[in-house]
């Protein structure tokens, strides 16, 4: 089972592979190819629960897919991302909300969309237990916010103040930091100036590692962003087995003989 440790210490040396999972054949099909770190992202939204944004999600929901793919997860670190307003109101809460995807559903650490007000927090985290890991950049909970999802730290102003966040948040004690749809001279940067592993989405080839949505990855989502790509095509693969199902059904092909069960004795249940 690797660690955060053995995340931090794989920086540098071999990139780092994340991707998301919501469920556990997903978790098990990706844990069986040697990835890293499993992210339950609440891009579960997006994904499975068919949300426009990830603002809905909620801490009981965000549960409820984390428990499915720990259980399905041997190798794999399993990251719990922490939704809309599941950390940062209220101290205390936040620590238990994070709390619960360790104790409860078996995560090794918390993922939070950083800024200026998870500083703090995230220390209290790293001190009670509960590993870190930071994200700067676009972060899809401030959509609101930008009114869409545009790159981020375009500017020279912009980009200073994401790499002091960088640094504060490594200061506090996270143990990676993703970065989100960012120019990716400034992912270089940051990634140059911090020890902590970066993993980038949309962040450019100088990262130490990649991250990318699981339904994006194998050509699940029916819309995906440009910095992603598609390495396979289950949505094909999944429409082409129902229509062959329904066909079967409507032709009489299916169930056949080796479908059916031997008769029952009719008399031993009437
Ligand atoms: O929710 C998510 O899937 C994420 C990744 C894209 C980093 O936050
Ligand atoms: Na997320």
């Amino acid at each position: 089972m690797p660690t955060v440790r053995d995340v931090r210490e794989q920086a540098g040396e071999e990139p780092i592979t994340m991707l998301t999972a919501y469920d556990a054949p997903t978790a098990r099909i990706v844990d069986e190819a040697g990835v890293d770190i499993i992210l339950v992202g609440d891009s579960v939204g997006n994904t499975a629960l068919g949300h426009e944004t990830t603002l809905p999600v909620t801490v009981d929901g965000m549960a409820h897919h984390v428990g499915a793919v720990s259980r399905a997860t041997e190798d794999a670190l399993v990251v719990a991302d922490m939704p809309f307003l599941s950390f940062g109101v209220d101290e205390t809460e936040s620590l238990e909300n994070a709390g619960r995807m360790l104790k409860e559903e078996d995560a090794q650490a918390v993922k939070l969309e950083s800024g200026p007000h998870t500083v703090d927090i995230t220390e209290k985290m790293v001190q009670l237990g509960i590993p870190v890991m930071a994200h700067l950049g676009l972060t899809p909970q401030h959509v609101n916010q930008y009114g869409g999802y545009p790159r981020q730290g375009t500017d020279r102003d912009a980009a200073e103040r994401m790499l002091e966040l960088a640094i504060e948040h490594e200061e506090a004690g996270a143990f990676s930091l993703v970065l989100e749809h960012v120019p990716a001279n400034l992912a270089a940067e940051i990634t140059e100036a911090i020890d902590i592993p970066t993993i980038g989405i949309g962040a450019g080839p100088d990262c130490d590692g990649q991250v990318l949505v699981i339904d994006d990855a194998v050509g699940l989502s029916e819309w995906s962003p440009s910095f992603s790509a598609q390495f396979g095509d289950v949505r094909e693969e999944m429409a082409s087995a129902v229509d062959d199902y329904v066909d079967a059904v409507e032709s009489g092909s299916f169930p056949a003989e080796e479908h059916s069960h031997e008769e029952s004795d009719l008399e031993d249940i009437y």
